[in-house]
């Protein structure tokens, strides 16, 4: 089939393969044109498929040589409509990890099930015995609980009082003010329980006690903690108040892991264009000025940059892990230089629909937004018949 993106609110319901292969082929060039990392070589990475997880997965693959094992939950092809990107994505790494003679494996499932976690314990106890490092990188709208079957569902919301502020369309290129109003207890709740830590708990839990974590193992989660525009509907919102739970989840797995000599981390990562953040009403807006200043500053880094540089400069070095007063590691550190949010928050008040091309980089994100389905890359012919039904070789 011919494959052209469609859209239904912030969503892409379409991928292009062709796309999203040339997408992780770039992550993975990137990747060894640094130089290698000291790092693990068994890694399970929770959430794999795109963002993060997905960087984080061809950084341990290609940049330590690492054999991996992904969990995500994506949807195969069907009749006409196509794959999605995650899996288009995972097809893709799993077919250059082989020829690179990296072991790679895939697990297509609900993540926060406790068969899915069984399912992934008896692959590595088949294939490898043991893990050294678990990237924990979800995102999900929606948990059911494996223990008391409660559906739980997360919403960006703030917390107390209502917001408003400016917020884009990105595809209409309008700013236009936005007011959300405030979180019910119940809806707190519901977010911490998507996106606290409780899940990474369990699995950290289900791996110690089946014995498939070495000694010394490593585990880690992303955050996000962003400028003062940004808190009310972020790091003082629902999510944020999930993040306090997954910072705090941390702590105690780290204590969880000291008889194995293990650590647990949370890394708190860049503002970046993903299907996740893309959702979040005001957060696009900030990208877009963000993005346009980091790239003139030359400091703007993609997924694969950050994951490369969270592995080779924070966890892999052979020294101590370096945290801030939290215990947190900090990659969001060019983000948050007062320089660039000096600028960023300069502009915030300016910006409009008339001047949003010229201060802002609302064209770098529209272009971000549509490469993560594989659209608008230079080198692919969009007008060519395009085989939709494309195998993950490991889920076959
Ligand atoms: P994403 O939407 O690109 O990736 C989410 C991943 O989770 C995908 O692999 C998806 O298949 C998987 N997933 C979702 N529900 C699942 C389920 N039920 N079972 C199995 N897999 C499931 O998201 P992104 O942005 O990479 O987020 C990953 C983490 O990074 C999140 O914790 C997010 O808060 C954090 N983060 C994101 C930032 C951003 O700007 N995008 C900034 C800082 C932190």
């Amino acid at each position: 089939m011919i494959i052209k993106p469609k859209f239904r609110g912030f969503i892409c319901t379409t991928a292009h393969p062709a796309g999203c292969e040339r997408q992780v082929l770039k992550q993975i060039d990137y990747v060894r044109s640094q130089s290698a990392i000291n790092g693990p070589k068994k890694v399970l990475v929770i959430g794999a498929s795109t963002g993060y997880g997905l960087a984080s997965r061809i950084t341990a693959a290609f940049g330590a040589g690492a054999d991996t094992i992904g969990v995500f939950f994506e949807r195969p092809s069907s009749g006409n409509r196509t794959a999605t990107a995650g899996w288009y994505n995972s097809a893709a790494f799993e077919k250059a990890a082989q020829q690179a003679g990296l072991f790679a494996k895939s697990i297509n499932g609900d993540a926060f099930s406790n068969e899915i976690k069984q399912q992934t314990i008896e692959l590595i106890k088949q294939e490898w015995g043991q893990v050294d490092l678990v990237v924990y990188s979800l995102a999900a709208p929606k948990r059911v609980h494996p223990v008391t079957g409660e559906v739980f569902s997360s919403v960006l919301k703030p917390i107390g009082q209502t917001f408003t502020n400016k917020t884009v369309d990105f595809h209409t290129e309008e700013v236009s003010q936005i007011s959300i109003e405030p979180a019910t207890e119940e809806e707190i709740r519901h977010t911490i329980a998507v996106m606290g830590g409780e899940d990474w708990k369990m699995w950290i839990d289900a791996l110690l006690e089946a014995g498939v974590l070495a000694d010394g193992a490593r585990t880690v989660a992303y955050s996000y903690i962003g400028p003062e525009v940004t808190h009310p509907v972020y790091r003082a919102g629902t999510v944020g108040r999930a993040k306090d739970h997954l910072e705090a989840t941390a702590h105690e797995l780290d204590a969880q892991l000291k008889p194995i000599g293990g650590q647990a981390f949370v890394s708190v990562n860049k503002a970046l264009v993903t299907q996740s953040s893309s959702a979040i009403p005001v957060v696009p807006l900030y990208i877009s000025l963000l993005y346009k200043v980091m790239k003139e500053k030359g400091l703007h880094e993609g997924c694969i940059e950050q994951m490369y540089r969270l592995f080779n400069e924070r966890l892999y070095t052979g020294k101590d892990v370096p945290v801030d007063d939290k215990g947190r590691i900090r990659i969001d550190d060019w983000e948050m230089r007062e320089d660039v949010q000096a600028e960023v928050s300069a502009n915030w008040p300016k910006v409009d629909s008339d001047n949003l091309k010229e201060i802002s980089d609302i064209e770098g994100y529209r272009k971000e937004f549509f490469q993560l389905f594989g659209f608008d890359l230079d080198g692919v012919d969009y007008e060519a018949e395009t085989e939709a039904d494309v195998r993950v070789p490991s889920l076959d």
